[in-house]
């Protein structure tokens, strides 16, 4: 039966799911794609690192060695990072071979040079695994949804901060509490600051909005916050006001341009990603044809991220069998302007010290007045001789008003301290 040759670039948490899962399906191949799929080369870093139930003399610190190999047709890139990848995926497209990648750091950077590179040499860049691992998004937005007018994509993207909040909300957990009992149980990293300041989850924003939107977005497009300012005194009030908090990322296709941010939000209790819990993930979409959609599922870990680049890797080969390999690749047809983020219209909870004095909330409300910011709730809490706590929660209102009433609140000596500022979720 033909042969399709794969490298495979990296073999560690992801490679290793992806050697797994290639032998254990190794079998079905022939009925589903037609020709047997065979992992002639693996590149690591370290090739002196014992490595249980992988055949060693696959091993290579050589990546030329994968580019020079005309039984490779396939290379899938897990081994993470900027570079040397990126030189490599290309090199590896202008040699004509077929590229699945899972890097979402790399693709929300240079996702368009590396599309274009497959395209103007006719093969396959294929990254399903780079947004919410095992959950598909990338091809059903590009193909089952490809009908569409797609205004909105809000998501659960990031496992580890998911979890954090899920043991901060149920558990009444402080952050740093959470953190440490998500690194003591692997999902966040030694160093976690990807992961709880925002940035990817925000990866993954910037490729989700290119899809979905058909038009260009970067990293540096999306508006970033993360959640260590998270409190478990604001997960209580979210409590009873009848929310959870979730690191949500957002993208918007709106009349002014693309919105797009990564940011705590307060979520209704009803809402159906409210309801998704501990590590895992999901993408809640609205289209114009198919109304609402959500996918839901594990977002990372060894088999669950395979799985996603399996299915990507059974997909380029079935375009080889047919010869029709680069039938979908770029899909970002428009160029779109990204709107200012201090254009952008939300709604926000603030939770601030004060003085216990009369006119204080007269003084506040004047502030907000001034700047354009309309006043839906306020609730005091603490009231002590000295000091109360005062929550306000606001109307829609552009981010660039309420930075410069906050700009000016922080400044009044009535306002000791402004302890949280977090997004609500308006329609
Ligand atoms: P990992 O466990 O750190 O593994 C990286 C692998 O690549 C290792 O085998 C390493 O070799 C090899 N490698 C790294 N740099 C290299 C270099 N310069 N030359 C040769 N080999 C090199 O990473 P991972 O968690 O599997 O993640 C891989 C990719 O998948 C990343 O882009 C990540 O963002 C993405 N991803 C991961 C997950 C997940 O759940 N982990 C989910 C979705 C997407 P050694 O083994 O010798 O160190
Ligand atoms: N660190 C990510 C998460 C997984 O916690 O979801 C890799 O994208």
């Amino acid at each position: 039966m033909k042969k399709i040759g794969i490298g495979l670039l990296g073999l560690g948490t992801v490679g290793t799911g992806v050697y797994k899962l290639l032998h254990m399906r190794a079998d079905d191949m022939e009925h589903t794609v037609g020709a047997k799929l065979e992992i002639r080369k693996i590149l690591v870093h370290n090739i002196n690192k014992k490595r249980e139930n992988v055949d060693s003399s696959l091993l290579t610190d050589d990546w030329k060695e994968m580019i020079h190999d005309d039984e490779i047709q396939i290379i899938v890139e897990v081994m993470g990072g900027m570079e040397p990848a990126r030189t490599i995926i290309l090199e590896a497209l202008k040699a004509g071979k077929n590229v699945v990648s899972a890097n979402k750091d790399l693709i929300a950077e240079d996702g368009r040079i590396l599309l274009d590179t497959a395209q103007e040499n006719g093969r396959d860049f294929l990254f399903e695994a780079a947004v919410a691992g095992g959950i598909p998004i990338i091809r059903p937005l590009k193909q089952c949804l490809a009908g569409n007018e797609i205004s909105n994509v809000m998501g659960i993207v990031n496992g580890t901060t998911n979890y954090i909040l899920t043991r901060m909300f149920e558990d009444g957990m402080e952050f740093g509490d959470a953190l440490g009992k998500a690194q003591e149980l692997g999902y966040a990293e030694a160093d976690p600051t990807s992961d709880i300041e925002g940035l990817d989850a925000a990866r993954k924003v910037a490729i989700m909005a290119s899809i979905a939107f058909h038009s260009r977005v970067v990293f540096s497009d999306v508006y970033t916050q993360g959640i260590t300012k998270i409190t478990a005194r604001d997960i209580a009030y979210a409590k009873d006001f009848g929310l959870v908090i979730k690191l949500l990322g957002v993208a918007k296709n709106t009349e002014d341009g693309i919105e797009a941010g990564v940011y705590p939000m307060m979520i209704g209790k009803d809402h159906p990603l409210a309801s998704v819990r501990d590590s895992f993930n999901a993408v809640f979409i609205h289209g114009d044809a198919v109304d609402d959609a959500m996918f839901y599922g594990r977002g990372a870990g060894e088999m669950p991220t395979a799985s996603a680049v399996v299915g990507d890797v059974i997909d380029a080969a079935r375009d080889i069998q047919h010869n029709c390999t680069a039938r979908i690749n770029c899909t970002c047809y428009r160029d779109l302007p990204i709107k200012s983020w201090g254009d952008v219209r939300n709604k926000f909870f603030i939770r601030m010290q004060v003085k216990n004095q009369p006119g204080v909330l007269a003084a506040i409300a004047q502030v907000f007045g001034e700047h354009k910011v309309s006043i839906e709730r306020v609730v005091q809490d603490h009231a002590e001789p000295e000091s109360a706590e005062l929550v306000i929660v606001t109307e829609l209102v552009k981010e660039k008003y309420m930075n410069r009433a906050l700009d000016e609140l922080k400044s009044m000596d009535r306002i000791y301290e402004i302890s949280s500022v977090i997004r609500e979720y308006a329609e």
